[in-house]
């Protein structure tokens, strides 16, 4: 007989005691959820809460700058509410300058004064002015507190652009002559910006070179030796795997096996969700769904799709374990979110830029949770991309700027930054949705917890897009819980969003609980909702 693990009784137990309240003909709650206080898993990184910066469509240019002489209210350049708004989540590290972007970009045409700097072909179309560089976008992460992440160019540029990249950003003032161009142009710094973080390439597998991953580990190697740190150790992070390319990952990590190689900080994973029962692939807009026009089906298929992060997280974990046996690699899923076909741009030049609903912010909950359950795997996360583009947190043009309901998710899961992630069960009978002309179930409640001193947060995605579900929350491990607060984001439509007309079409409110019952309090989930529950215990 096989022996019962805490893990699965506790699972099994509480399986049982929802089955024994069904029997009783529905009465009290339909769902529950079990907090282990001491079933720690391990320090949430601020940076799993990362954002991602791209010079591309509207993100940079109009999103993030606007210009020193702009009417746009602005700080050195920089639109004044996106530092304001920014802040509010605590936005801990942002990736720049790409995406396929970077692996076209030479950090040399963005330095120095902005006159002088040469106008570019973007690798997304147009011309790429040089306006916005190192030192506007160091003056950027300065302003909202962010650590910069930067991407550098493997695929045009040798490895010595980037060494001097490094050298550019990190040597003390006046050590180099690289550091004395620092000091130069509007944005000039004297001061090293300590640029810890730094991709090696992009997507190598694709717009980043079409590397094989035994070609890539090479390049990777020969980026990454002997990069001079000036007294600050880099953190290199590699061009990961698209979605489930589990083939990359074993390839890549195979090849650093040869030399033993893994000194290196992270391993870049990039997953979108897109309606996949429709047909959609990686192509621009095949089968991807719309924005803002869904039906049912839709709705729950984003969310199987961001569900998907749990198993991309474990599967490349376990290969990657198989060749770095003490895991000193940790994930950095640097791309993520929902992808639509075009429709609901901005405007014309505002490329990959689309309506973010309600929808949207469920997707961002599920994923967040799915961090948050694993921080002894996942390092770093960037949600893509930050303004006028993918799940972003932000639309702006010219003197319009608006908050997304992916804003709020952000803003309401911040206290899990730095908290002690805690096991967490739920227990909910799964339901059944539509999906490719069958029926598919899916899980009707799901989240994760954490610590910070003596106040428990646990954030809740309830996908059903009707159904509110009444749960008995409980800390184990708490003798009680002192008081208790609720806030809810969701909407009576699903397909709500904020726009520059109606900026509050979705954004959370707080809700009363009823008293708590010792370590046991009983909530109503509404459907279709991100929740956070804080508890002081
Ligand atoms: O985020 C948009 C693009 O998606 C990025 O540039 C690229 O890395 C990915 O394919």
């Amino acid at each position: 007989m096989s022996k019962v693990g805490r893990r699965e009784f506790v699972g099994g137990a509480l399986a049982g005691s929802l089955a024994l309240l069904a029997a009783r003909g529905g009465q009290g709650p339909g769902a529950k959820v079990e907090i282990l206080l001491d079933e720690k898993l391990g320090t949430i990184s601020p940076d799993i809460y990362g954002h991602f910066v791209e010079h591309l469509g509207g993100v940079v240019y109009d999103g993030i700058w606007v210009g020193e002489d702009s009417k746009v209210p602005n700080v050195g350049g920089v639109r004044r509410a996106m530092i304001e708004y920014l802040k509010r989540v605590k936005p801990s590290v942002i990736r720049y300058p790409g995406g396929c972007f970077a692996d076209s970009y030479d950090w040399r045409d963005g330095v120095g004064p902005r006159a002088r700097r040469p106008r570019r072909p973007n690798f997304w179309g147009g011309a790429e002015p040089n306006s916005f560089g190192t030192n506007e976008f160091m003056s950027f992460c300065r302003a909202t507190g962010a650590k910069p992440y930067m991407a550098a160019n493997l695929r045009g540029l040798p490895a010595q652009t980037f060494y001097e990249w490094v050298d550019y950003c990190n040597a003390p003032a006046g050590a180099t002559t690289l550091a004395d161009l620092r000091a130069t142009g509007e944005a000039a710094s004297r001061d090293p910006f300590g640029v810890r973080f730094w991709g090696v390439g992009n997507e190598s597998w694709g717009c980043g070179g079409n590397f094989t991953p035994d070609e890539y580990a090479m390049e990777f190697r020969r980026f990454t030796a002997s990069v001079p740190g000036w007294g600050l150790q880099p953190l290199f992070i590699a061009a990961g795997p698209g979605s489930d390319d589990l083939a990359w990952t074993r390839g890549f990590f195979s090849k650093m096996a040869e030399r033993r190689h893994f000194d290196f900080y992270g391993w870049g994973l990039h997953h979108y969700s897109w309606n996949v029962s429709r047909g959609a692939t990686t192509d621009w807009d095949k089968g991807k769904g719309d924005a803002l026009r869904f039906d049912l089906e839709e709705w729950y298929e984003m969310f199987r799709e961001a569900d998907k992060m749990e198993g991309l997280i474990k599967s490349n974990w376990a290969v990657m374990g198989e060749y770095d046996r003490e895991h000193r690699v940790k994930l950095v899923v640097d791309e993520w979110g929902a992808w639509y076909r075009p429709g609901t741009e901005l405007g014309k030049r505002y490329i990959l830029s689309q309506a973010q609903t309600l929808r949207d912010a469920l997707v961002a909950g599920i994923t967040l949770d799915t961090f948050n359950r694993h921080p002894d795997k996942v390092a770093m996360a960037n949600v893509a991309q930050l303004v006028n583009c993918l799940h972003s947190l932000f639309l702006a043009t010219e003197e319009k700027f608006v908050a997304t309901p992916n804003f709020h998710v952000f803003e309401m899961y911040a206290p899990h930054q730095g908290a002690q992630g805690l096991r967490t069960v739920f227990v909910a009978p799964q339901f059944t949705h539509p999906r490719a002309g069958q029926t598919a179930s899916f899980w009707a409640l799901n989240g994760s917890a954490s610590l910070e001193g003596r106040t428990v947060t646990l954030t809740v995605v309830n996908p059903h897009a009707s159904e509110a579900r009444e749960t008995e929350v409980t800390v184990r491990g708490a003798s009680s819980i002192r008081s208790a607060r609720a806030r809810v984001l969701t909407a009576t439509d699903i397909h709500a969003q904020n726009t520059f007309e109606n900026p509050r079409g979705v954004e959370p409110r707080d809700e009363t609980i009823a008293a708590p019952r010792g370590a046991t309090v009983v909530f109503r989930f509404p459907a279709a909702s991100v929740t956070r529950l804080q508890f002081e215990v």
